[in-house]
C-alpha cells in the first residue's frame, strides 16, 4: 500500500497489492481524476487519461479552450465554470454567488486514519492504512476545502470525506455537501440499489444506466427501509462470481442521495451524501464543516467479492470495543411472545424455559415503562412501570442473572407518545411546525435530537435504569419516519441544520450511553430494518433485519442484506407460526436453517412448543453454539438467489477453508424434478471434503457441484414446500 505524489505531474496514485486510485492537478487548479479500478503499476505520468481537445461549443477553461471540465472526470465537482454535470457541492456566498473554483494549495500524507468529529466512520491502525489530505482554496467565497482519502492495506477500499472551512469574515451557506464523487471514463454499467418498505426490506433491483440520471435517496429522517444508502454499479456480464463491479456505502444514518449521471459524453459520475433538499448549513469566520465518509470498494471478481470486501472492512474497522470480532450471544427476546402484555413473572417463566434451552440472553422488549400498555401512550417516560416490574430493571435484572442468564431491555429514546409525562411538561421538545399540526406515526412523535438539552435529558433518564442494573445488551429502536421538522426556539437561518444536527444528536446519545457503558451490546432497530446502514455499525454491531420473521421471507431479506453488511451484523430470530406478519407456517427447522446465518435467537414463548420441538431448539442452540463464530466471521457467499428461482442457496467457508456450511431453501415445492446442483465455492481446489459418508474433491464441488440428493441431504426434500437443510463439509 502506499500513496505517492508526483511533484513533476502533480499526480497522486494511491494503491494497494488490488487497486489503484490515481488523481491529478489539472491545468486551471482543481483536482481530477484520471483513473479507479484493478491496480496498475506507478509510474510518473498517466495524463493521457485525460481529455485535451477542443471541441466546438463546449466551455474551456480561461484561454484554454482545449481544456474543459465538462470533458474530464473530476474529484469533486462545483458547478458553474466548465463542469455542468451534477455537482458535489455548492457554497453560497453573501453577494448572492454560487459558482466556485478551488484551486490546489497543498497536501499531506500520513499512515493511519483519523477520526471525524461527531461522526462514525471507519478506523485503522498505523499500518493498516494511510491517508491524504489535499487542500483547494477558492478566493470567491474566501474559503477552504479539505479532500480525505484513505486506503487500506489489504482490502479493496478507498473511504473519503470532505471538510469546508470559512477562513473570510462573511458568512458563506453550503447549500450542498455531498461526500464522495467517483467519475468513471464509460457507462457501460448497471446500477444495482436495496428497495423495500417496512417487513420487506433490500430487496437487489439491477437498473440499466443510460443517458441521463439514476438515483436514489432517504428523505425520512433516518436512512430508511425504502431505499438503502449502499449501491453497486456493474459491469452488465458481472455476477456473484466475475466481473467489474464498484461499491459505495454510507457511513451515516440519516436523509441522503445517492445517484449516477450518464452524460453525453461518456462520463459517468457516481455521487453519495447528505440530501441537500434538507440541508442547508452557514459556516461563519472559522467554522468548519465535515461530511459523514463513504467507503468506495472494488471488485473484479463478481459481488460476492465486493461484498466479502465490505464484511471484512465493518468487522475488522468500523465495529469497535468489546464486541469487536466476538461471537454474538444467542437471546431470548419477548417482543412476539408477549407483546406490551407482561408482567415479572410471566417475563421470568419465558426466560426460565430459554435457560433450559441453552438460550444466553434474555432480552425485554417494548413495554416496560411509563404507561406503555399500547403504543399510545408512555414513549419519553423511561421510568419503570411498577405494576409490570415492581421490582424495577434491577430486581428483573436480577432474577434473570440468577437463571444463569444475561439481560437487557429496548429502548427508543428518540421519541415522545402525547401522552407522556415527557411530552406534556415539554411539548417544544418534539418536531413541529407552527401553524401545522404535526403527523403522528404509530401514534407518537420525534423529539428534537438536534438540541443538545433533549439529548442530555433522555441520556440522564436511561443512565437511571441502567446503572446498578447488570444490563448486558440494549435495543435501540426507532419507529417512526420525521415529519415536521422545525426547531423551537432557534433562529430560522439555523432550521436548514436541524435534520442533520438530528442524526448527530443520535450519534452523541450512542457515544455517551457507551462511553458509560462499555461492555454493553447495541443491536439498532428501525421498525426492523429501517436504519441499517453503516453509520449505526460504528455503535450498534448487529440490527434487527426486519419485523417479518417469516422464514421464507426471511431468506430473500437477508440475501438481500448481504449485498452489503455482514452476518455478524444480522439480527435474525426464529419467531412462532402462523406467522405473525405474513400467516405462514414453515418449519422449526427452516426457520432456525435462515436465522442462523444471522446472529441467531428467538422471538416466541418456548413454553407453548410441543416437546419435539423443544428439542429440536435444544439441537439448534447447540449447533449455533459450536458454528456461530465460524458463521458469523468466515467467507459468506450467495449461490442461488431466492429472487430468481425456488431454490436459494449460500454458504459459508471457514478462513482456511477446512469448514463449509452450506444452507439451502426451497421456496416452493418443484413437481417431476431431477437432482438439483450447485457449484459451491471458496474451497481448497484440491483437497478433499467430506460430507457425511460421501467425500469430494474441492473442484468438483465447485466445477461440477455439489448434486442435492438424498445421499448428500437427507433431510431435504423438493417435492414440499419450504424445505431447507444444511449441509456440512469437513477437510479431510
Ligand atoms: C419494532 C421492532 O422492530 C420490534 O422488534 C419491536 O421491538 C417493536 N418495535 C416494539 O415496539
Amino acid at each position: 500500500m502506499n500513496i505517492v505524489w508526483h511533484e513533476k505531474t502533480k499526480q497522486f496514485h494511491l494503491y494497494n497489492d488490488t487497486i489503484s486510485y490515481i488523481m491529478y492537478v489539472q491545468p486551471n487548479g482543481e483536482m481530477g481524476q484520471l483513473y479507479f479500478g484493478g491496480k496498475i503499476r506507478d509510474k510518473e505520468d498517466f495524463l493521457y487519461l485525460s481529455y485535451r481537445n477542443f471541441r466546438p461549443m463546449v466551455p474551456g477553461c480561461g484561454f484554454d479552450e482545449t481544456f474543459s471540465m465538462e470533458l474530464n472526470r473530476q474529484e469533486y465537482p462545483g458547478f458553474g465554470t466548465t463542469d455542468l454535470g451534477t455537482s458535489a457541492y455548492q457554497i453560497e456566498c453573501e453577494n448572492g454567488n454560487r459558482v466556485s473554483a478551488f484551486k490546489y494549495e497543498s497536501h499531506t500524507i500520513y499512515s493511519g486514519k483519523k477520526a471525524l468529529d461527531g461522526l462514525p466512520s471507519t478506523y485503522a491502525g498505523e499500518d493498516d492504512a494511510m491517508s491524504l489530505d489535499v487542500t483547494l482554496y477558492d478566493a470567491a467565497a474566501d474559503v477552504r476545502m479539505v479532500l480525505t482519502y484513505t486506503i487500506y492495506n489489504t482490502l479493496a477500499v478507498v473511504t473519503r470525506s470532505v471538510r469546508f472551512v470559512n477562513c473570510g469574515k462573511k458568512q458563506v451557506v453550503l447549500n450542498k455537501a455531498l461526500s464522495a464523487c467517483v467519475d468513471l471514463p464509460d457507462q457501460n454499467y448497471e446500477w444495482m440499489q436495496f428497495s423495500g418498505a417496512w417487513a420487506r426490506e433490500r430487496k437487489p433491483i439491477v437498473r440499466k444506466i443510460e443517458c441521463g440520471v439514476v438515483s436514489i435517496e432517504s428523505k425520512r429522517g433516518g436512512s430508511s427501509p425504502n431505499q438503502n444508502p449502499f449501491i453497486i454499479v456493474k459491469r452488465p456480464n458481472t455476477d456473484e462470481f466475475s466481473g467489474e463491479a464498484i461499491g459505495m456505502s454510507f457511513v451515516y444514518s440519516g436523509n441522503f442521495v445517492a445517484l449516477a449521471d450518464a452524460d453525453t459524453y461518456g462520463r459517468l459520475r457516481l455521487l453519495m451524501g447528505i440530501h441537500p433538499e434538507t440541508f442547508r448549513w452557514p459556516l461563519q469566520e472559522n467554522e468548519t464543516f465535515t461530511t459523514p465518509e463513504v467507503i468506495i470498494a472494488y471488485s473484479e471478481n463478481g459481488m460476492n467479492n465486493l461484498s466479502q470486501t465490505y464484511h471484512d472492512l465493518y468487522n475488522n474497522y468500523l465495529v469497535r470495543g468489546n464486541w469487536k470480532k466476538r461471537p454474538r450471544p444467542i437471546l431470548l427476546n419477548n417482543w412476539e411472545a408477549t407483546f406490551m402484555d407482561f408482567d415479572e413473572d410471566k417475563i421470568v417463566k419465558i426466560a426460565t424455559k430459554g435457560k433450559e434451552a441453552g438460550v444466553e440472553l434474555f432480552v425485554l422488549d417494548d413495554g416496560w415503562f411509563g404507561k406503555r400498555d399500547d403504543d399510545y401512550a408512555g414513549l419519553g417516560d423511561w421510568v419503570e412501570n411498577p405494576k409490570k416490574l415492581p421490582n424495577g430493571m434491577k430486581g428483573l435484572a436480577k432474577k434473570i442473572n440468577e437463571l444463569g442468564l444475561e439481560f437487557g431491555f429496548w429502548i427508543e429514546p428518540e421519541m415522545v407518545n402525547p401522552d407522556s409525562d415527557l411530552y406534556r411538561e415539554h411539548p417544544d421538545w418534539a418536531f413541529a411546525v407552527p401553524g401545522i399540526e404535526p403527523a403522528l406515526g404509530r401514534h407518537q412523535y420525534v423529539l428534537d435530537f438536534s438540541k443538545d438539552e433533549v439529548v442530555d435529558y433522555i441520556y440522564e433518564m436511561l443512565y437511571k435504569v441502567i446503572d446498578g442494573a447488570n444490563i448486558a445488551y440494549i435495543k435501540w429502536d426507532m419507529n417512526r419516519t420525521l415529519t415536521d421538522v422545525f426547531s423551537h426556539g432557534i433562529p430560522g437561518e439555523l432550521q436548514g441544520c436541524v435534520y442533520h444536527k438530528y442524526v448527530l444528536g443520535v450519534y452523541k446519545l450512542y457515544t455517551k450511553l457507551i462511553s458509560a457503558f462499555p461492555d454493553i451490546l447495541f443491536e439498532s432497530c428501525s421498525s426492523g430494518g429501517a436504519r441499517f446502514d453503516a453509520g449505526m455499525m460504528y455503535y450498534a454491531p448487529q440490527a434487527w433485519c426486519s419485523d417479518n420473521t417469516d422464514g421464507a421471507d426471511r431468506v430473500r431479506i437477508q440475501y438481500g442484506t448481504s449485498y452489503g453488511y455482514p452476518l455478524s451484523s444480522i439480527g435474525a430470530h426464529v419467531s412462532a407460526v402462523p406467522n405473525q406478519q405474513t400467516g405462514r407456517t414453515v418449519s422449526i427447522d427452516f426457520r432456525a436453517n435462515v436465522a442462523c446465518f444471522g446472529t441467531f435467537g428467538y422471538e416466541l414463548d418456548l413454553n407453548h412448543l410441543d416437546d419435539q420441538e423443544f428439542e429440536r431448539v435444544k439441537e439448534q442452540i447447540k449447533f449455533m453454539k459450536e458454528y456461530r463464530e465460524f458463521l458469523q466471521y468466515g467467507k459468506f457467499y450467495r449461490l442461488l438467489s431466492p429472487y430468481e428461482s425456488d431454490l436459494a442457496a449460500w454458504m459459508v467457508v471457514s478462513p482456511d477453508e477446512k469448514k463449509a456450511l452450506v444452507g439451502v431453501y426451497t421456496m416452493r415445492s418443484m413437481v417431476n424434478s431431477v437432482d438439483g446442483r450447485i457449484r459451491l465455492q471458496g474451497l481448497d481446489e484440491s483437497a478433499l471434503y467430506c460430507i457425511g459418508e460421501q467425500s469430494y474433491y474441492g473442484d468438483e464441488l465447485m466445477k461440477a457441484g455439489l448434486v442435492l440428493n438424498g445421499k448428500n441431504a437427507p433431510s431435504f426434500t423438493k417435492e414440499t414446500d419450504y424445505s431447507s437443510c444444511l449441509i456440512h463439509l469437513i477437510k479431510k
